[in-house]
């Protein structure tokens, strides 16, 4: 990731925050996901009456970036109009390990309006995550 791609990939996040639908939880969230190839796919949390309903930022754009037909995700960024930046959902970071390839890295930035960016990486996250091919 260059400074460059950090930069596109924060503004993308930031400004899907704007489209955030949140009526519920006032809470908005902007993600940006950028694919192996630099495309960067950006997306906000949609909720819904039915609370449960509700899609998280990150899985939005993850989701996206895998309808447009690539699988492998490069770096991540998440943007809040909070004071501090804010840590991905459980359920985000299962679902971003999906699309990482094993031993590949996946830095994830959280960003917000206050306090200092927070770099992190996806293995950080999510320790010893779920994998289907555990199977005995
Ligand atoms: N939310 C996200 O979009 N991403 C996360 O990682 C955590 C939570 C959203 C879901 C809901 O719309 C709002 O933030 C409050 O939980």
């Amino acid at each position: 990731m260059t400074e460059s791609d950090w930069t596109r990939l924060k503004a993308a996040a930031k400004e899907a925050a704007t489209h955030a639908y949140a009526p519920y939880s006032r809470f908005p969230v902007g993600a940006a996901a950028m694919a192996e190839d630099g495309t960067v796919f950006a997306a906000c949390n949609v909720e819904n009456a039915s609370y449960g309903l509700t899609v998280c930022a990150e899985r939005a754009a993850l989701f996206a970036m895998v309808a447009s037909g690539r699988k492998v995700v490069r770096a991540l960024a998440l943007f809040t109009p909070t004071p501090g930046p804010v840590s991905p959902c459980g359920a985000c970071r299962q679902v971003l390990a999906e699309f990482i390839p094993p031993g590949a890295a996946c830095p994830v930035l959280l960003s917000c309006d206050g306090g200092a960016d927070v770099l992190t990486e996806a293995a950080e996250l999510l320790p010893h995550q779920f994998r289907l091919d555990s199977r005995q």
